[in-house]
């Protein structure tokens, strides 16, 4: 049975399935817990969570004593150990991970300098788009030999640095929405990618369904792509088609699997079956398709568009994860958030003491604890010498959670060009 009880009623071998708090408000990107200690009780309060829903069926109840379940039995432990598991694509041949691969959990480049040799492989997959993208409106074959290589390049950029590529899409504007969105739904599809641990030749299908996955598009009607406003009932089916007009593209390339051709057709469907063109539900979506829509909302609400500016990293991902469910798969919208950081790098934020900065890289195992560029003292006067604090230490002597965040703003607002600091 699942109660609402007060956290006063928490008990150790209580099991939660949901916490009455944003998800920003608290560090546990993973509500459902088995109690297992105080310790964790003292944690949940002083994030200031006030109620939780506990499942009498998986740990003790209200009026169970504390010692009559052993933890042990008390609920089946979560298989994954953190958030809820992610069914991934069985795709493992033998001959699929190289030796050489790199450990998904490590870095082996530094962000900055990453982010400085990303530019150029970037800026020339750029180019590619804009042929493709052309050969595409005309009817000629796609030269996926170019394309693939960069591919590649962009997948050896995630493995050196996981922050890097997906950090420098968003901090520069480089060319107009139609080719820089193709490139960076493959970006950040790639990151994901990365994230969920999938095997080299398997991200490499990511990669190319995510540069295609709106390839279609080049069959719209230009009036109806560019219109400065919201479409009409009848604009917006004409718009629909661009997932069938992409993946018939697509079938008369050559090479192209099946998986690919999938991305471009299934990258409107949403989780609760009310997307497009087939109306699937959940596990019928295809699973790199579920991966690119991520990928194709994010980059969209992040990018200025002729009718609106450009939503923050950090609402994006607010708006994402409140969509989980309906739009999205909802574990992976949580795989996202781990990836790209509660604070996406560049978000301005205010911390408890007052002082403003911009998250200058992430602490993977402390999402809620980024390392930030101090730009403003705490009487929010400009410092003349910006000071990095790393939030996941904490200043001796104090409690947990000292340096903590309270407010995020756009960097516009004060003047602020992120590319200014974090390029640099
Ligand atoms: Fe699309």
């Amino acid at each position: 049975m699942i109660k609402d009880i007060s956290v006063k009623q928490l008990k150790i071998g209580m099991y939660i399935e949901d916490m009455a708090a944003s998800w920003l408000n608290h560090p546990f990107l993973r509500t459902k817990r088995l109690i297992k200690s105080e310790e964790e009780i003292k944690k949940i309060k002083h994030y200031g969570i006030l109620s939780v829903k506990i499942n009498t069926g998986k740990g003790i109840d209200t009026d169970q004593p504390d010692d009559v379940q052993d933890l042990s039995q008390a609920a089946a432990p979560d298989p994954t150990g953190s958030e809820p598991e992610v069914a991934k694509p069985i795709s493992s041949g033998p001959n699929e991970t190289p030796p050489s691969a790199p450990a998904a959990s490590t870095d082996t480049v530094p962000l900055r300098d990453e982010m400085t040799r990303m530019e150029n492989v970037y800026q020339d997959t750029l180019n590619k788009a804009r042929i493709f993208l052309n050969q595409a409106k005309n009817g000629e074959p796609i030269d996926l030999e170019e394309v693939s290589a960069n591919v590649d390049a962009l997948m050896n950029s995630v493995f050196r640095n996981r922050y890097a590529s997906s950090t420098l899409i968003k901090l520069k504007t480089f060319d107009e929405y139609t080719y820089t969105h193709s490139v960076n739904v493959c970006v950040l599809s790639l990151t994901l990618g990365r994230h969920l641990d999938f095997s080299p030749s398997l991200l490499k299908t990511l990669g190319i369904g995510a540069i295609f996955h709106d390839l279609g598009k080049t069959a719209v009607p230009q009036e109806i792509l560019n219109k400065p406003g919201p479409l009409t009932e009848e604009e917006f089916e004409e718009m629909k088609k661009h997932s069938l007009f992409g993946a018939k593209i697509l079938k008369n390339t050559v090479h192209i699997s099946r998986e690919i051709i999938e991305c471009a057709l299934y990258h409107h469907e949403k989780y609760n079956g009310l997307g497009y063109p087939k109306g699937l539900k959940a596990d019928q979506i295809p699973f790199l398709a579920q991966v690119i829509s991520l990928a194709d909302v994010y980059d969209a609400l992040t990018s200025k568009r002729v009718y609106r500016g450009k939503v923050s990293p950090h609402e994006t991902l607010k708006i994402m994860y409140g969509n989980r469910g309906d739009h999205f798969n909802p574990a992976l919208v949580a795989k996202m958030v781990k990836c790209l950081g509660v604070y996406p790098i560049g978000s301005l934020v205010t911390l408890e003491t007052g002082e403003i900065g911009l998250v200058a890289d992430i602490n993977p195992d402390d999402l809620i604890h980024p390392q930030v560029l101090l730009l403003f003292d705490q009487h929010a006067r400009r410092r003349s010498r910006p000071e990095m604090l790393d939030l996941s230490i904490q200043p001796h002597g104090s409690e947990e959670g000292a340096h903590r965040i309270v407010e995020v703003e756009a960097p516009e607002k004060r003047g602020i060009n992120p590319a200014d600091y974090l390029l640099k």
